[in-house]
């Protein structure tokens, strides 16, 4: 139902971040690199531009989006933050934290980026070309990651490019993501802080600022972050805490313990190289068609996002419903 065109490769300069920004205002769809992953940006306000970034994605609608702002204080705009979620903004914004707080009457963002709900996800990218985008645009942007839905989320334009080339307006090109797994994503029951996504900004992170409650099992009638059972999916099956693979899988290795895998998420064992790599040697790995072994990642720090993404990668079930009929093509 969606008409093929042609999608534009913009460049980071000046000219391209206003032709970005002016393909938003009018209600089209332009990929936009953030140092977590990158988004399928869309006007938050614009029914239309929203409708196309499920569309574009085969997205759910049940499953909301992240609003994107230049800053804190665009966010007190469109949302009534608690005070330990100022705590955490002014701790970690710009960057890979969005927050999940109750929506303030007149936000003015269509009904379909919160799916219905009284909560808004948000979060102030740190990238600069975000940020500059986000400036010059002026409002809130929609923007899950730029990926068919149940996919692996894109860290490079060609990943991007693999996945919605004739969807979308343009790609504006801002390089390889720096954080590489996506933003932690935190809410609040009774002003208590839960987290609700493993990502970008780690635990131990957070607890330099705060207490996070429990996390409680995810509700079943609405999708929580990123808590649909097979995520992230590549097309091959994939086997986690692997050290010794099977002839004929791809092994993924990490830490000098593995220096015989063809594909490593880092030599030496650093989780922060680790999540900057991760999708993009799941894409490598899955582009050769083979059984995907991964070796073990230790659960501190980024380990825990990144574990969270393996296990999703790994999960059973990927050709249910929740996922795009589009499967990831080789970069
Ligand atoms: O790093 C990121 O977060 C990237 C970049 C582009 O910002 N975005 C991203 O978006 O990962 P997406 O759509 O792939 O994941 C957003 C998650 C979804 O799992 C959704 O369920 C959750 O945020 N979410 C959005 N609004 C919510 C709400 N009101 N309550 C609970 N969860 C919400
Ligand atoms: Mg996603």
């Amino acid at each position: 139902k969606e008409a093929v065109q042609k999608t534009e490769i913009l460049g980071a300069q000046p000219d391209g971040i206003a032709r970005a920004a002016r393909l938003l205002a009018a209600g089209k769809l332009v990929a936009m690199p953030t140092e977590t992953v990158y988004g399928l940006a869309g006007d938050a306000r614009d029914p239309d531009a929203v409708a196309a970034i499920f569309a574009a994605k085969g997205r759910p609608s049940f499953n909301p989006l992240i609003v994107h702002l230049a800053s804190l204080a665009a966010a007190e705009h469109l949302a009534l933050l608690p005070d330990t979620a100022r705590l955490l903004a002014q701790a970690f914004w710009p960057g890979a934290l969005t927050l999940v707080a109750p929506l303030r009457a007149g936000h003015g963002l269509a009904p379909a980026v919160t799916a219905g709900l009284p909560t808004v996800a948000l979060r102030v990218p740190a990238h600069p070309v975000a940020q500059a985008l986000l400036s010059e645009f002026g409002g809130p942007v929609a923007a899950p990651s730029a990926n068919p839905s149940g996919r692996i989320s894109p860290t490079t334009p060609a990943h991007v490019l693999s996945g919605l080339a004739g969807r979308i307006a343009a790609v504006l090109d801002g390089g390889t993501c720096a954080v590489g797994v996506e933003s932690t994503i935190i809410g609040f029951e009774a002003g208590q802080p839960v987290l609700l996504r493993e990502g970008g900004i780690s635990r131990e992170d957070i607890a330099q600022v705060c207490t996070l409650s429990p996390a409680r099992p995810a509700p079943q009638n609405i999708t929580a972050p990123g808590q649909l059972a097979s995520h992230y999916a590549p097309r091959a099956q994939v086997r986690l805490n692997i050290s010794a693979p099977m002839d004929d899988e791809i092994w993924i290795g990490f830490g000098p313990d593995c220096e015989n895998a063809p594909l490593t998420l880092s030599a030496t064992g650093d989780l922060t190289e680790a999540a900057a790599r991760l999708f993009a040697v799941l894409h490598d790995a899955d582009s050769l068609g083979r059984p995907i072994a991964v070796a073990p990642v230790p659960e501190q720090g980024l380990g825990a996002a990144i574990n969270d993404r393996l296990r999703r990668a790994a999960a059973p079930g990927r050709s249910d419903a929740t996922h795009g009929n589009s499967g990831l093509q080789s970069p």
